[in-house]
């Protein structure tokens, strides 16, 4: 269980959360959703330990891991997809991979049967495992930056706009990722999408976050009833809202 305790935070002057509180289940796909400076980035950096809390608490298997650093977070079990996927270009798909066990260091045996497991979870990968970062498409780097993160193991994926600027069937794509990594291995994932047709589609429970708060939360039946949430994408992203059957 992930649960995230009334968090103030802030970035130099001004506040971005503010009393904020989010529960995620074991294998639970959770989904944020919010406009553009609605804090869903720095919620995901807070809870990774690169945005510090000014209060509240983030409480992760029963542990208070408030004060950790960033890779003790990840060696307990979370692991961070940023936005914009920041793979590295210049290396390989395999080193890339390899990158993300690199923290925990593990024994060379077991790295070799989780480059195999991320290979058999995305062939894509396996096919590309020679060639560099930079030559893949960006649904490619997508995948490549969620098996990276995989690499570690982790219980719960942090998982920062997925489908951005992917065409029509890469986001089909993620949609089927996420929805394997909870069926299959029992990942969770804390999800944020300026998608909401994926998110509905995807999520177990949705939050819909404004300046830093909570306005809204529900099953994804509830939220798509939310005039809230129409009124936060009615002509802005109407299109993928009705793409949520896929
Ligand atoms: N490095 C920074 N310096 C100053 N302000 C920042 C910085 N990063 C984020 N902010 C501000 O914090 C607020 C929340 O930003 P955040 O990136 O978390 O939003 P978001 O919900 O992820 O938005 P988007 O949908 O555009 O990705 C915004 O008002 C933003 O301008
Ligand atoms: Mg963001």
């Amino acid at each position: 269980m992930l649960s995230i305790e009334k968090i103030y935070t802030r970035i130099g002057a001004s506040p971005i959360h503010r009393d904020l509180s989010i529960k995620a289940g074991d294998g639970e796909i959770v989904a944020i959703l919010g406009s553009n400076g609605a804090g869903k980035t720095s919620l995901l950096r807070a809870v990774m330990g690169l945005l510090p809390l000014e209060s509240g608490s983030i409480v992760f298997d029963g542990r208070d891991i408030s004060k950790l650093v960033p890779h003790e977070r990840n060696r307990l079990g979370l692991a961070y997809v940023p936005e914009g996927r920041r793979i590295f270009g210049p290396m390989t798909v395999r080193e890339n991979l390899e990158m993300g066990s690199y923290g925990a260091n593990p024994p060379a045996a077991t790295m070799r049967q989780r480059l195999q497991a991320m290979y058999e979870r995305f062939p894509v990968l396996k096919e590309k495992a020679a060639a560099l970062g930079s030559t893949l498409s960006g649904g490619q780097q997508q995948m490549l930056a969620i098996a990276r993160a995989l690499m570690s193991n982790p219980q719960r994926l942090l998982l920062d706009e997925p489908s951005l600027g992917l065409a029509p069937q890469m986001v089909r794509a993620v949609h089927d990722t996420v929805k394997r990594l909870r069926e299959e291995h029992r990942v969770g994932v804390l999800l944020v999408e300026q998608n909401a047709g994926l998110a509905l589609a995807v999520a177990d429970r949705v939050y819909l976050i404004a300046r830093g708060s909570i306005v809204e939360q529900g099953t994804p039946q509830e939220l798509g009833r939310s005039s809230a949430l129409r009124a936060l994408y009615l002509g802005e992203v109407n299109a993928p809202l009705q793409e949520a059957e896929c």
